[in-house]
């Protein structure tokens, strides 16, 4: 097994990256994590707050910035690239910075990779593979085609499809993930769980897209963590993994769970303009990655774990405050 001791983790102020880092310190006091993170709106330094300095220090800049790669790189073992634009509604907006950070900023990582023969792990999302059909059995695999839908996911898939070929073509060790919707703590308030229970909190009506049928497969973000540490040190090169927890729910389901548990009535909330090329339905098969690795979810009580969920948003206000209204702005100017 690799055993690293001193990794670049990309996009570490972010929700995800940032409970990779917790975890990391947590159950690896032996590895040193160097946190990169440009702090877009999505970043908070407050994510990865109170870990002990000698073990995790963050440098604020951009994955695009080949010089800074060049200074940074060297020395590591690895790098695990979570950095992105990450949000679907955003990049239907403005693309723009969607190509820069997930297509350019990938491969500026791939080179440096490349150039000083690090170990790649490569973040990414199964909404690579498009769409499903609601109550179709199949589930995505990890040879599955690439389809995606939106400006998001095809930067996305673009980039998974450079880091393949630099693997092929230059040998760089890299590995891919593919996860599924991920929920928790420190979520940003754009996302769909946090948007709705924050709404909830400051007295706004819940905004639902379309029919609310769309189905996502929910995983918690500890779990995602686990599964890419055991991708990282004992994956097979050149791979692909797909994360999931069996955690398939309709948006309205999941709605009405919140509200249920927030004490509102089930029909509390507003229809509003679906997403323009919404994607039905998204379902993970792990078993690639529980039969080689040994990996399994360990919150497997969905309700429990909105339940903690909620209750984080609930003892957190000061985390969440500050970026609600300028959010609520951008989705009124879309008119969701
Ligand atoms: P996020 O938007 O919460 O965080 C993104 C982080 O990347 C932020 O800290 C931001 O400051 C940083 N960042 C953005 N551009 C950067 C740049 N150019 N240079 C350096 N740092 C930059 O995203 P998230 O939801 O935590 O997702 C993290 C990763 O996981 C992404 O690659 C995403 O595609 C992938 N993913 C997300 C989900 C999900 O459900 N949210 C599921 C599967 C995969
Ligand atoms: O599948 C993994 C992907 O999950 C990640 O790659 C993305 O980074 C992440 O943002 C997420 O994408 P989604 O588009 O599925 O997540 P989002 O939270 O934006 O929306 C979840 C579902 O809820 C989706 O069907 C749209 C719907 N929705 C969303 C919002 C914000 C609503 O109905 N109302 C809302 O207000």
């Amino acid at each position: 097994a690799f055993k690293p001791r001193n990794i670049i983790v990309t996009g570490g102020c972010g929700f995800i990256g940032s409970n990779f880092v917790r975890w990391v310190a947590a159950n690896h006091p032996e590895c040193h994590v160097t946190v990169l993170d440009k702090l877009t709106y999505a970043g908070n330094p407050e994510n990865i707050a109170g870990l002990p300095a000698s073990q995790v220090e963050l440098v604020v800049g951009d994955v695009c910035d080949a010089g800074l790669l060049d200074r940074l790189v060297p020395g590591h073992d690895a790098i695990v690239h979570y950095a992105a634009e990450s949000h679907n509604d955003n990049s239907i907006a403005d693309p723009e910075p969607f190509v820069q950070t997930n297509v350019v900023g990938t491969y500026r990582l791939l080179q440096a990779a490349r150039k000083y023969d690090v170990r790649y792990h490569h973040v990414s999302t199964d909404e690579v593979y498009g769409d499903l059909a609601l109550g179709e059995p199949r589930r995505f695999e990890p040879d599955d085609p690439y389809r995606p839908s939106s400006p998001y996911s095809s930067t996305k898939a673009s980039s998974d499809l450079l880091v393949r070929a630099w693997h092929r073509t230059y040998g760089v060790r890299a590995t891919i993930s593919n996860c599924s919707n991920n929920y928790g703590p420190y979520q940003h308030v754009e996302k769909f769980i946090p948007r709705q229970v924050t709404n909830v909190l400051c007295g706004i009506r819940p905004k639902l897209y379309g029919t609310g049928e769309n189905v996502r497969d929910w995983i918690h973000t500890e779990d995602h963590s686990r599964a890419v540490w055991d991708i990282l040190t004992r994956g097979r090169i050149g791979e692909t993994y797909l994360i999931g927890a069996n955690g398939e729910r309709s948006n309205i389901d999941v709605l009405r769970e919140i509200l249920r548990q927030m004490g509102r009535p089930e029909d509390d909330f507003d229809w509003v303009r679906d997403r323009p090329g919404h994607d039905r339905r998204y379902a993970i098969d792990p078993t690639k990655l529980e039969r080689e690795l040994g990996w399994e979810p360990l919150h497997t009580d969905f309700r429990e774990g909105l339940a903690q969920t909620i209750e984080w948003y609930r003892d957190h206000e000061g985390w969440w405050r500050p970026a609600k209204e300028a959010t609520e702005a951008k989705y009124a100017a879309q008119g969701r």
